[in-house]
């Protein structure tokens, strides 16, 4: 199936009437989702809206309901999490999520394993060319950390160090493997503004090499990177477009508010036009 049922073929990843149930809650409902190459796309909704369950569709830890995806323009039957790594699919997640009974260094090699030449055997056996090996991706690890001013902190075990480091390591750990498609879960979460810049200036670094999904909730991180927004509310794609156009759609605002623009409770996270630093809903989010 794929382009006889009105695909895009242009898409890096397509995702097609993706439905996730979780029991009696439906987490996500008949969602279609492209990115081009290169491309920089935001995925926002409130808490709970089916965000981190479309990433654990794409990386294979969820199998959904129904709903198929392909990869530039092929369909991927049996979903594999090692499959979509060596494809060129990385991610972090929400949080950390790095191991901590291993060093820094350890968890971005880890990172590097689609790298990995040598099998098991003369792993096991101690072979010279697994210890060559091993060394070329320590060194592209270290490289990695060093991209991202961690180097200092390559033996350190994660949990000794303060979180916005620790959300670097992760990055790293994603980055070292060349994706050509970065899941970010909520990356600016917890970081002050001297990080967040960073953030901002090494997602604008990989557009146009390195297709970036970007779940955020810090909207003015979300309307000065992104090419283009999709909102999910309650599982469902409520509306799609420029960060321009998202800013001022009024379901989206109503989404955010639980009621109509311009008053009320948020339900969880601040609307797209409403964060401080944000541009204003079509204004100069450059
Ligand atoms: N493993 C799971 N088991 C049961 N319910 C889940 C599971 N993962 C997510 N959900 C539910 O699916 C919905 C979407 O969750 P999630 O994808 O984490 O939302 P978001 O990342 O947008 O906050 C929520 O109602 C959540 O409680
Ligand atoms: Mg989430």
């Amino acid at each position: 199936m794929g382009e006889e049922e009105g695909g895009d073929p242009g898409a890096l990843f397509e995702a097609r009437a993706l439905t996730v149930r979780f029991g009696g809650i439906t987490a996500l409902e008949d969602v279609s989702v492209s990115i081009a190459a290169g491309e920089v796309l935001g995925v926002i909704g409130p808490n709970g809206a089916g965000k981190t369950t479309l990433f654990n569709v794409m990386c294979g830890f969820t199998r959904p309901h129904s709903g198929t995806m392909a990869w530039e323009g092929r369909t991927l039957t049996h979903m594999r999490a090692h499959r979509l790594a060596g494809m060129g699919i990385a991610r972090t997640l929400q949080g950390v999520g790095l191991f901590g009974e291993l060093t820094v260094l350890e968890n971005v090699v880890a990172g590097a394993e689609r790298f990995r030449r040598t099998g098991l055997v003369s792993a096991v056996l101690g072979l010279p060319r697994a210890d060559r090996d091993e060394r070329q991706l320590r060194e592209r690890a270290l490289a990695a950390l060093a991209e991202l001013g961690c180097e200092d902190v390559a033996g350190r075990h994660p949990t000794t160090l303060p979180f916005p480091i620790q959300k670097r390591v992760a990055l790293a750990r994603a980055l070292v493997a060349e994706p050509r498609l970065l899941l970010l879960d909520e990356p600016a979460g917890g970081l002050g503004a001297d990080d967040l810049g960073d953030l901002t200036e090494r997602i604008r670094a990989l557009r146009g090499t390195t297709a970036v999904m970007l779940v955020e909730h810090r909207m003015d991180l979300v309307m000065s990177v992104c090419d283009r927004i999709v909102v999910l509310d309650f599982g469902s794609v409520i509306a799609e477009g420029p960060p321009a156009a998202i800013g001022r759609d009024p379901r989206v605002l109503e989404a955010y508010l639980g009621q109509e623009p311009g008053s009320g409770d948020s339900r969880g996270a601040s609307a797209p036009g409403e964060t401080q630093g944000a541009s204003a809903p079509g204004g100069a989010a450059a």
